[in-house]
């Protein structure tokens, strides 16, 4: 059965629409591990824009499930990650301008830095997950790397609007998995992921877990945070 880690950046811009301290996304992150998630992940941004460095430090003592920071790849991240220790880290590209994550990782073009940063992570026994879009060769470099795990970015498949874009797309994902899996590596998938498009994604079997944020957050405003992660985990279970 594939896992949930429920992505709270979002209770967050709704604290930082006001420079309040409500919603709280840690008490969210509890009640999300409460109604059955799997995971909490959250990004810290290089801008702060939602998630805040008193988040992540409260979550390292409050989450109970796994948690796993998104983060650029810099210097300053990089301590605070190794310094904060999350169970995982899963390493995404980031521009300040940006509304979210654009694209994958280009683990090719950026390999020896990475490289460097994952050894990091693995001298504190961290297990790194490289998000990056549904192709081939991304997938071989990041094994290359020494990455543990790739986070297939389904940002593109959720946009698309045509059932044939969708299905060349979802053929690459699943191309993607499969390489991965022979690989050796774990596979997640996440981005614009949505009640209505996840079970077909989770058919593919080999994926374990799935990131999921914007969608439940935007349901919860409407019917509470215990249901919106019950449906998405029925969901996901639905497997198209
Ligand atoms: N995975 C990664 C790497 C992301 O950057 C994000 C967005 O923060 C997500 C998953 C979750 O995306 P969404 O909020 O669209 O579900």
């Amino acid at each position: 059965m594939a896992e949930l880690s429920v992505n709270v950046d979002h209770v967050a811009t709704i604290r930082e629409a006001r420079k309040t301290n409500v919603p709280d996304p840690v008490a969210a992150a509890v009640l999300v591990e409460l109604a059955g998630a799997d995971g909490i992940t959250i990004h810290l941004r290089e801008d702060r824009r939602h998630i805040q460095d008193r988040d992540l430090k409260l979550m390292r003592q409050m989450v109970k499930t796994r948690l796993n920071l998104e983060m650029a790849a810099t210097k300053e991240m990089v301590l605070i990650a190794l310094d904060t220790k999350p169970d995982k880290v899963s390493l995404v590209p980031e521009k300040r301008e940006e509304i979210t994550t654009e694209g994958g990782l280009d683990v090719i073009k950026h390999k020896n830095q990475l490289k460097n940063v994952i050894r990091k992570f693995h001298d504190q026994k961290i297990p790194v997950s490289l998000f990056i879009d549904p192709e081939l060769a991304q997938v071989e470099c990041s094994k290359t790397i020494g990455g543990d795990a790739i986070e297939i970015n389904t940002g593109k498949y959720s946009e698309l609007k045509t059932d044939s874009e969708i299905a060349k797309e979802f053929k690459k994902i699943q191309d993607a998995v499969d390489a991965a899996v022979k690989l050796g590596l774990n596979v997640n998938a996440g981005h614009g992921l949505t009640y209505k498009n996840v079970a077909k994604i989770a058919s593919i079997q080999a994926i374990e877990e799935f990131n999921i944020g914007h969608n439940i957050v935007a349901r919860a405003v409407m019917v509470g945070l215990d249901k919106a992660v019950k449906e998405m985990i029925e969901a996901i279970n639905q497997r198209a």
